[in-house]
C-alpha cells in the first residue's frame, strides 16, 4: 500500500509488466518475465501452488517493493544472479523444500524475514547482504550465514536454528536488538568491530567475543551460555542492566572498563564462577544481585548503589560480606535493601532474605571478623527467622522481579 496509489498502479500495468502493488509469479515462464524487468517498482510474491524453480535473474537489479514466498511447500529453489537490492522485506516462510537460495549479487536488504525453513542448509549469496533494517532467521537448518556479513542492522534475531555453529559478522552499530538463542550447541558469536548497540541478548552460545563494543544503551544478558570466559575489554557504559545468568562453564569474567551500570547488575546460577570483579565499576542505578556459587567479590571503586544490594553463596563469603556492609545506609554507599549470606544452602535473589542480614560464613558460624563487621552480624542474625523469612522473601522476589 505504501508504494503506489491505486490509478497509478492500473497505469503502470497498463505501460508495463514491471510495476504492480503486487505481482504473483505461477511459474517459471512468469518469473523470467519478471526478470526482464531492470526495476520491478512493488512486490513480488511467488503463488502457493509453484512447483517450478524460480529464477530471476536477468535485467532485474532492483525491486522497490518485497520479495515474497510463503507456504510455497513444492518448492525447491529460488535464484537471481542480478538482484541487488529489495527495499522492503525478503520474506521466505513455511517452504518445506526449498534448499537452494542463490542471490550471489544481493547486497542490501530492507529486511530479511526468514521462517520455518527445514530444508534450507546454505546460503550462495557471494556478495553478501552488508545492509538491513531487520534480520530475523529463525527455525532453519542453515549450517552457516555466510553471505549475510552485515555492517549495519537495526535488529537481529537469530533463534532456533539448531546446525549454527557460527555467527560472525561486521557489525558496527546494532541501533535497536541483537537476540541470539537456541541455535547449535556450539555456536560461535563474533562481532569484532561492533562499537555499541542498543540491547545484546545472548543464550546458548559456546563462545561470544565481542572485543570492540564500547557501550549497550539499553540491556546485556548473556544466559545459558557454555563459554569459560566472557570478555569485555572495552565495555564501559551500560545503559539498562547486566545480566550474567546460568551459565554453567563460566569461570572467568573480565570487565576492566566497566564503570557505569544504570540498571541492575544480576549474576545469578553460574557455578563456576569463584570470583566476581568489577575494578572499574563506580556507579549501578539498579541493584547488585550476585548470588551462586563465588567466594569473592570485588567492587574496589563502587561509589553508588541506588537499588538493592544481595550477595548469597553457596561458598564462605565473610570477607564480601565483612566489607560492603560498612557501604550500606541512606548517605552512604549502598541505599537499597541490604542482604550478604554465606554458606547458604539455596542462595536466592534480592528479597529472598530478612533485610540486613549480614553473615559470611552460615547462620552457625561468627569467628572470622572485626569486631564492628560482627556487632552487625550479630543483630543481623538474632532478627533472623528461617521458616518466616524464606516465606516472605518468596513473596518480596515475586513482587520485586515481575
Ligand atoms: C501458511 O499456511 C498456514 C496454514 O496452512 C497458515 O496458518 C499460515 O498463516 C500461512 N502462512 C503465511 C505466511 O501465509
Ligand atoms: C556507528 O555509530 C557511530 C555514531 O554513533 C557512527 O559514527 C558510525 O559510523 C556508525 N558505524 C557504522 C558502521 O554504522
Ligand atoms: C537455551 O537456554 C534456555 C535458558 O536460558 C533453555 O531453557 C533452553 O533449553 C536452551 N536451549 C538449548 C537449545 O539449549
Ligand atoms: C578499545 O578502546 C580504545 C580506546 O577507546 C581504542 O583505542 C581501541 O581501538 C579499542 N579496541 C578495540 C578492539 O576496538
Ligand atoms: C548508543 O550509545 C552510543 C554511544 O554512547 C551513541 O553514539 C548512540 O547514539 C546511542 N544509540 C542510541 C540508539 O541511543
Ligand atoms: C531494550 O532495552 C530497553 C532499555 O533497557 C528496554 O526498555 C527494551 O525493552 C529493550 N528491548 C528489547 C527488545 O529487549
Ligand atoms: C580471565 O581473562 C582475562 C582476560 O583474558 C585474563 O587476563 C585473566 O588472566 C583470566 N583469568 C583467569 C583466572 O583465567
Ligand atoms: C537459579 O537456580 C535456582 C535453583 O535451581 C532457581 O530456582 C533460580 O530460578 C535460578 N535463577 C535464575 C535467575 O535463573
Ligand atoms: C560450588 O563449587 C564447589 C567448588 O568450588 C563445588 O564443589 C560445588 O559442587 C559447587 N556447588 C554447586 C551448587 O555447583
Amino acid at each position: 500500500m505504501k508504494y503506489i496509489v491505486p490509478a497509478l498502479a492500473v497505469a503502470g500495468r497498463a505501460a508495463a509488466q514491471c510495476s504492480a502493488s503486487t505481482t504473483t509469479i505461477q511459474n517459471a515462464g512468469d518469473a523470467s518475465a519478471v526478470a526482464s524487468c531492470k526495476t520491478f517498482s512493488g512486490s513480488i510474491a511467488i503463488a502457493t501452488g509453484t512447483t517450478d524453480n524460480i529464477d530471476l535473474s536477468g535485467s532485474l537489479t532492483k525491486i522497490s517493493g518485497s520479495l515474497i514466498v510463503n507456504n510455497v511447500t513444492g518448492i525447491s529453489s529460488v535464484a537471481s544472479s542480478s538482484l541487488e537490492s529489495i527495499d522492503d522485506s525478503f520474506t521466505l516462510n513455511g517452504l518445506t523444500l526449498l534448499g537452494n537460495l542463490n542471490f550471489p549479487s544481493l547486497a542490501s536488504v530492507g529486511s530479511i524475514d526468514w521462517e520455518a525453513l527445514p530444508a534450507l542448509q546454505q546460503l550462495t549469496f557471494a556478495n553478501g547482504v552488508q545492509e538491513a533494517g531487520l534480520v530475523s532467521i529463525q527455525n532453519t537448518e542453515l549450517n552457516s550465514l555466510t553471505g549475510i556479513n552485515l555492517q549495519v542492522v537495526d535488529t537481529m534475531i537469530l533463534v532456533n536454528n539448531p546446525y549454527l555453529s557460527k555467527v560472525d559478522m561486521q557489525l558496527g552499530n546494532v541501533t535497536q536488538q541483537i537476540t541470539v538463542e537456541s541455535n547449535g550447541r556450539d555456536l560461535e558469536v563474533s562481532f569484532p568491530n561492533l562499537i555499541w548497540a542498543n540491547n545484546i541478548t545472548i543464550r546458548n552460545a559456546s563462545d561470544v567475543s565481542i572485543p570492540s563494543l564500547a557501550s549497550v544503551n539499553g540491556s546485556a544478558g548473556f544466559y545459558s551460555c557454555n563459554f569459560e570466559s566472557l570478555i569485555a575489554p572495552n565495555l564501559t557504559k551500560v545503559g539498562g542492566g547486566l545480566a550474567l545468568i546460568s551459565n554453567e562453564m563460566l569461570s572467568n569474567i573480565s570487565f576492566p572498563a566497566l564503570s557505569e551500570v544504570d540498571g541492575a547488575v544480576n549474576i545469578a546460577n553460574n557455578t563456576e564462577l569463584d570470583s566476581i570483579s568489577f575494578p572499574k565499576l563506580e556507579t549501578v542505578q539498579g541493584a547488585v544481585d550476585f548470588y551462586g556459587n563465588f567466594s569473592d567479590v570485588e567492587l574496589p571503586e563502587i561509589n553508588l548503589v541506588k537499588g538493592a544490594f544481595n550477595l548469597q553463596s553457596t561458598n564462605d563469603i565473610s570477607k564480601a560480606c565483612d566489607h560492603f556492609v560498612d557501604l550500606k545506609g541512606a548517605n552512604n554507599v549502598i541505599r537499597g535493601k541490604y542482604t550478604c549470606q554465606g554458606k547458604s544452602s539455596h542462595p536466592g535473589g534480592t528479597g529472598t532474605l530478612k533485610p540486613g542480614t549480614n553473615d559470611g560464613s552460615g547462620s552457625g558460624s561468627s569467628s572470622s571478623s572485626t569486631a564492628s563487621a560482627s556487632t552487625t552480624k550479630n543483630a543481623a542474625v538474632s532478627m533472623y527467622v528461617p521458616a518466616a523469612g524464606s516465606v516472605l522473601g518468596v513473596v518480596a522476589a515475586v513482587f520485586g522481579i515481575f
